[in-house]
């Protein structure tokens, strides 16, 4: 089985929307939530975690968006459980994601998509450690 870094971006916890969206990981029969927490993101970890856009023009936004409010980390484990929650999320600009998606259900401009999923087993594996360094 695998394991999946997830963030509850700052726009869905300020918009009350942490039960809905965990909800929806723990409605899927076989994953499960094995760590969890709310917390809020210092400069360095944002750097760590987002250096892929480092020099794009959404980076800066992005960065400053991410550190406006506390997000929700969590570990989901389960089957195929990292291309899952991507799918479960739905692309990253909310227009083109379709209704019954996160992000198509709920998402409102590109930046304000309230989730991250890691995005392949390499991302999983830096991104679990950088969140929750202390996981065995
Ligand atoms: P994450 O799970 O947050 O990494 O989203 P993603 O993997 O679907 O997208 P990506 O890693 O390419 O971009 C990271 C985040 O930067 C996105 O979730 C958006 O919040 C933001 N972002 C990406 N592309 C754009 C863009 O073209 N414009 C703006 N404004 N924001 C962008
Ligand atoms: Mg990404």
């Amino acid at each position: 089985t695998q394991r999946t870094l997830v963030l509850l971006k700052p726009d869905a916890v300020r918009r009350g929307l942490i039960g809905e969206v965990i909800g929806r990981i723990e409605r899927k029969a076989g994953w499960t939530i094995s760590a969890l927490e709310l917390r809020s993101l210092d400069q360095d970890t944002l750097e760590a975690h987002y250096g892929e856009h480092k020099g794009k023009p959404f980076y800066e936004p992005l960065v400053a968006f991410m550190s406006s409010g506390p997000i929700v980390a969590l570990v989901v484990e389960g089957e195929r459980v990292i291309e899952g929650v991507r799918q479960l999320a739905g692309p990253t600009d909310p227009i083109a994601a379709a209704p019954g998606s996160i992000r198509g259900d709920f998402g409102t401009i590109v930046r304000e998509n309230l989730i991250h999923a890691s995005d392949s087993e390499e991302s999983a594996e830096r991104e679990l450690k950088l969140f929750f360094p202390g996981l065995v």
